[in-house]
């Protein structure tokens, strides 16, 4: 299997994802797969897409891979989704897709798409400025939890104790003209105060689920914070939400973070290139080997449908010529 991993940066440190892109290119070269890992910012690509060169890497033409890993997470850019919708659209099995993973880069955007289908969710405010305290304290109360809109391992996650600490800290913010703050205001779930779950997904299934605890009092429990896991059996509920999250944002691999709750759990965020150094460590599960699992499985499949063992491109072209208007294994979204 032919392999590309999206990640922008070298991947022999100890900065975050640099542990994750170790591990596929580890368990890839176990497996005989051909792995390699691009940046966005090295990709040129072509349209329409007729022909054998339609992407080029570092400027050299490349034959297409079976499948893309995109590792970018909350900082994915235009040009990496770009990236994606092409190498989707000539036939590459994408796991997750640009659409998927824009929407859940921004914690609001995941929001306005799970409310949709009337998900639980904490109550949580984006709006104008400047902000308008006495609303927030109205419909939120306080404390309450600011979050920048792209954050990622609890570094934009804040706990604002008062109105008048919240006014101080959004003035801060603020700069003349601005029409919004890149945060949302969200309702402090006391409870789930220094721990929370995290549900790892691959392609529909609840892969391991580990509780988080932090280990400093704060209320994040991150593990990149310094948080400890546990392995927790899954329970119905759980399952359901996290797979309910995936289904609604079209997400193939998932880290699907619950905040617990007086009568169950609610969603705290999904995250399309979920780190899993503390999962495989506390959960004892190897996560690269599931994902390529998965994503030869949903090849295998493609093969079967659409006959022969051919290239992600002559696929393509086979399933539009023969009056297929998608390929139905992948999805169209
Ligand atoms: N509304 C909330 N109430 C209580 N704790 C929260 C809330 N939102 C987030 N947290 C805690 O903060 C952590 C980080 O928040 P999260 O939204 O997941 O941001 P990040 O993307 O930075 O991980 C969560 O794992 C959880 O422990
Ligand atoms: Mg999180």
């Amino acid at each position: 299997m032919k392999v590309w991993l999206l990640f922008e940066g070298p991947y022999d440190g100890d900065k975050p994802g640099q542990y994750e892109i170790r591990r596929f290119l580890e368990e890839g070269a176990k497996r005989g797969y051909d792995v390699k890992v691009f940046g966005p910012s090295q990709f040129d690509l072509k349209c329409p897409m007729i022909g054998s060169n339609t992407v080029w890497v570092d400027s050299q033409p490349q034959q297409l891979p079976d499948v893309v890993i995109p590792r970018m997470g909350v900082g994915t850019t235009y040009l990496g989704l770009a990236v994606l919708r092409h190498l989707r659209r000539a036939g590459v099995v994408v796991l997750n897709r640009a659409a998927a993973v824009a929407a859940v880069a921004d914690k609001l955007h995941t929001f306005q798409v799970l409310s949709l289908e009337d998900m639980p969710l904490p109550k949580t405010i984006f709006g104008k400025c400047p902000v308008d305290v006495d609303l927030i304290e109205k419909e939120l109360g306080f404390p309450v939890v600011v979050k920048t809109l792209k954050g990622t391992q609890g570094s934009g996650v804040y706990l604002s104790e008062n109105p008048e600490n919240l006014r101080d800290m959004t003035g801060l913010l603020t700069n003349d003209g601005d029409e919004s703050l890149p945060v949302v205001f969200q309702e402090f779930i006391k409870v789930s105060a220094g721990r929370d779950l995290r549900v790892f997904v691959v392609g529909k299934k609840c892969v391991a689920c580990m509780e988080r605890s932090a280990t400093d009092g704060s209320f994040k429990a991150n593990i990149s914070r310094g948080g400890v896991g546990k392995n927790v059996p899954i329970t119905p509920e759980m399952e359901k939400l996290a797979l309910d999250v995936c289904r609604i944002l079209d997400l193939e691999i998932a880290g699907v973070d619950l905040l617990y709750n007086d009568n169950g759990y609610l969603i705290c965020e999904a995250n399309s290139a979920p780190d899993f150094k503390g999962l495989e460590k506390f959960c004892n599960v190897d996560i690269p080997s599931v994902i390529y699992d998965h994503a030869a499985n949903l090849l295998g499949v493609a093969k079967l449908e659409v006959s022969g063992n051919v290239t992600p491109f002559s696929r393509w072209s086979k399933a539009a010529k023969s009056g297929l208007s998608k390929i139905k294994l992948f999805g169209t979204r």
